[in-house]
C-alpha cells in the first residue's frame, strides 16, 4: 500500500491523483492533502477521503474549514495552513510518497522538505525545479530517493532511460504542442486575447501552465527541469514542435537509436507510472496506434517564441538566474491574465528582470527564497513601467492560480 501526500490537491493534477487512487484503492491511501484557497473543493475531497491531516493558504480560510468539518463530524482531521502547513502535509510521517502539484514557487519549501524527510516525490510542480533544482536533485542523491517526474515529456524521458545509462544518452528530444499560436503570425500577438491564450489545443489543465504552453515559456521551463531531473547540460536538450502530442518526448542514445514514449494524452497515465514504479500496473488508458499516421515534428520558431531562447539563457547559468526566469514568469503571467500587460510583453518583462539579475550560485532554499523575492519586486517594477495602473503589487508571493 503506497501512502500519498499530494500537494496541490484541487488543482488539475491533484484531482488527476485523487482520480487514479479512486481506482486502485488496494493500492493507494490518502494520508495528507494540501490545497490554495479553494476551500469548498478542500472540504470535498477531505470528507470524501478523510485524510490525517489537510493544509489550505490562509488561515482564515482554515478556520472556515476547520468550523465545516466539525458540523460534519469530523474535526478529529487536523486543518493547518500556510507554506508551513504545506510542509506538515509533505512531511507527514505515515507519508511515503508525495505528490508535489502546487503551482509555482509556492510548492518549493514543501517539495523540498519532503525530499530531506526521505519521501519519494512524484514531481508536477516543474516551476520548483526551475528556481531550485540543482538543491533538490542534490538533496533527493543524498537521500537516496527518486523524484519521479509526472510531467508527461519527463515522464516519457524517464520511462525511455530505462532502456540504457545515462552516460549512453547522446541527447533528449522534449516534445511541445506548439501552442494555440503555433500558426499565428507573430504581427497578431499584440492583441492575442486572454480567452484565447487559455484554449490549449491538447491539454487541460491549469491557467499558469496553460499560459507558459502558449508562449512556449512552458517548454523552456521543462529544458531546465530536465538537465537537473536527468543531470544533464542543456545542450543535450533539444526542443522539437510536434502538435499532435502524442509521442511525449525522446531519448537518443549515443549509438543512434532513438527511443520514444507515447500514449493518450491524459494526465492519468503518468501520474499512474510514478505512483507504481518500478511496477506497471493495467490501465484502461488505451491509445489507438492508427493515429501514429498523423505525426509532425517541425522546429520551434525561438524569434517567434524568445522564452524559449531565455530559458537556455538561464538554464545554463543556473542558480539566480533560473528563479529569476521562474519569478519573472510568473509576475508576468500573472499581470498578463489580469489585464495589465499584453501577451507579447510577457517575454519581455522576463528578458528584462534576466538582464538585471547577477548570475549568482544560491547554497539554500532560503537563498532561492530571498532571490525570487528579489526577482519578483523587479518584475513588478517592469509590469508597472509597461502596463500602468492595473499592474499587481500583491503583499504575498502567492503564485499564479487556475
Ligand atoms: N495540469 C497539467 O496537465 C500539468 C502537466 C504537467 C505539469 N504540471 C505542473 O503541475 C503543477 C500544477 O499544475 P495544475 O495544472 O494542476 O495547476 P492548477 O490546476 O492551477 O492547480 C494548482 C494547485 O496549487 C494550489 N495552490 C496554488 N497556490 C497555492 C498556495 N499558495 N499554497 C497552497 N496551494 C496552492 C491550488 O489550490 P486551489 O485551487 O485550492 O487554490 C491547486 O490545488 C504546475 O507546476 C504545473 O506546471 C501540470
Amino acid at each position: 500500500m503506497r501512502r500519498i501526500a499530494i500537494l496541490g490537491s484541487t488543482g488539475s493534477i491533484g484531482r488527476s491523483t485523487l482520480s487514479v487512487v479512486e481506482s486502485y484503492p488496494q493500492r493507494f491511501q490518502i494520508v495528507s492533502l494540501a490545497a490554495g484557497r479553494n476551500v469548498d473543493a478542500a472540504f470535498e475531497q477531505v470528507k470524501r477521503w478523510k485524510p490525517s491531516i489537510v493544509s489550505v493558504a490562509a488561515e482564515a480560510d482554515a478556520d472556515v474549514l476547520r468550523a465545516r468539518l466539525k458540523i460534519a463530524a469530523l474535526e478529529d482531521i487536523e486543518v493547518v495552513h500556510g507554506s508551513e502547513g504545506a510542509v506538515r502535509v509533505a512531511t507527514h510521517p505515515e507519508a511515503d510518497f508525495v505528490v508535489s502539484a502546487i503551482v509555482g514557487v509556492a510548492g518549493l519549501q514543501a517539495t523540498y522538505e519532503a525530499v530531506r524527510a526521505g519521501k519519494t516525490i512524484g514531481l508536477a510542480n516543474k516551476e520548483c525545479m526551475v528556481a531550485a533544482g540543482e538543491l533538490i536533485a542534490a538533496e533527493a542523491r543524498r537521500q537516496g530517493n527518486p523524484i519521479l517526474p509526472i510531467d508527461s515529456e519527463h515522464n516519457a524521458v524517464h520511462q525511455c532511460l530505462r532502456a540504457g545509462k545515462i552516460d549512453e544518452v547522446h541527447g533528449i528530444w522534449l516534445t511541445a504542442s506548439g501552442g494555440p499560436f503555433l500558426h499565428t503570425p507573430k504581427s497578431h500577438f499584440a492583441s492575442i486575447t486572454i480567452a484565447q491564450a487559455l484554449k490549449h489545443p491538447t491539454w487541460q489543465m491549469g491557467k499558469r501552465i496553460t499560459i507558459d504552453s502558449a508562449t512556449l515559456m512552458n517548454k523552456g521551463f521543462e529544458v531546465i527541469e530536465a538537465c537537473r531531473l536527468f543531470n544533464l547540460p542543456p545542450h543535450k536538450i533539444k526542443v522539437v514542435v510536434h502538435p499532435q502530442s502524442t509521442v511525449h518526448s525522446m531519448v537518443e542514445f549515443v549509438d543512434g537509436s532513438i527511443l520514444a514514449q507515447f500514449s493518450v494524452t491524459d494526465m492519468r497515465l503518468p501520474i499512474l507510472y510514478a505512483l507504481t514504479y518500478p511496477e506497471r500496473v493495467s490501465s484502461d488508458l488505451r491509445f489507438p496506434v492508427m493515429d501514429l499516421r498523423h505525426l509532425e515534428f517541425i522546429p520551434p520558431d525561438v524569434e517567434k517564441f524568445p522564452c524559449l531562447g531565455l530559458a537556455y539563457e538561464a538554464a545554463d547559468a543556473g542558480g539566480a538566474k533560473s528563479v529569476a526566469l521562474n519569478a519573472a514568469d510568473e509576475v508576468a503571467v500573472a499581470a498578463f491574465l489580469d489585464g495589465s500587460i499584453r501577451f507579447d510583453q510577457i517575454p519581455r518583462v522576463i528578458k528584462e528582470v534576466l538582464n538585471e539579475t547577477n548570475a549568482i550560485k544560491l547554497e539554500s532554499i532560503g537563498d532561492v527564497l530571498g532571490s525570487d523575492r528579489q526577482a519578483r519586486e523587479l518584475s513588478r517594477d517592469v509590469v508597472e513601467r509597461l502596463g500602468g495602473a492595473k499592474a499587481l503589487r500583491p503583499a504575498s508571493n502567492a503564485s499564479t492560480r487556475g
